[in-house]
């Protein structure tokens, strides 16, 4: 063995024991928080991929306010791409845009997505979301790419957002606080009015506080 081992790329880690997985769900162990002291009774597929009962949620919100247009920061696996994407299958309308800016990632995800039945609601992007361009007002958006460019993501998009609009913003927990932090900070600036869902990595619900009937 070298003495210089390659280090791998989180994201390539994860992929590759969420592959060894094959779908099986362990109990969450992101660690408790003062808002969250139980995470071990959620449940999660891998360490990226947003917890289990945070896809149902997201199938449940789809269906509820039923978004012509949904954006999705950091696909991963595609696994919350999909969960979305048969939400707007049952809907019988809409679309969800998805970009993924690392390339064997974004390969991956691809293939899961082309074999899912699903793909006609989807559009993958090999993109970064400070850099894609989306035509047309979004109905949701759903922030879950790397932590510290989560607010400018939101501030980029924010513009092209629906005030009737949903902002989701994952991974707000107090102990991962960057999100959370950017959160409270763009609701100190007059732009969100946010909830934080109490869950194991905490999940943001908000909407822009501009343009509010
Ligand atoms: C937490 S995972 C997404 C999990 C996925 N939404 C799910 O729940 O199934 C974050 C992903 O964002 C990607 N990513 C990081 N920065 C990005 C950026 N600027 N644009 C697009 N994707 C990005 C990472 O490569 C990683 O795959």
């Amino acid at each position: 063995m070298g003495l210089f081992k390659k280090k791998i790329k989180q994201e390539h880690k994860v992929m590759l024991q969420a592959e060894r997985a094959a779908g099986a769900l362990l109990p969450e162990y992101h660690r408790a928080t003062p808002e969250c002291p139980h995470p071990e009774r959620w449940h999660m597929y891998d360490s990226m991929t947003a917890e289990a009962e945070v896809l149902e949620f997201l199938y449940t919100l789809v269906t509820t306010t039923k978004p012509e247009l949904i954006v999705e920061t950091g696909s991963f696996l595609g696994v919350s791409t999909l969960w979305i994407a048969k939400a707007l299958k049952d809907n019988g309308f809409g679309k969800i845009i998805s970009c993924e800016f690392d390339p064997v990632v974004f390969a991956k995800a691809k293939e899961k997505i082309d074999a899912s039945g699903y793909s006609e609601w989807i559009e993958l992007r090999n993109e970064s979301s400070l850099e894609m361009h989306i035509e047309g007002t979004i109905d949701l958006f759903f922030s879950d790419s790397d932590l510290p460019i989560r607010e400018s993501e939101v501030k980029r998009f924010l513009p092209q957002i629906r005030p009737t609009g949903l902002i989701l913003m994952h991974d707000a927990s107090s102990h991962l606080k960057t999100v959370r932090d950017a959160a409270f900070k763009m609701e100190s600036e007059g732009l969100l009015s946010c909830i934080f869902l109490p869950t194991p990595r905490g999940l943001v619900v908000a909407q822009k506080k501009e343009g509010r009937a």
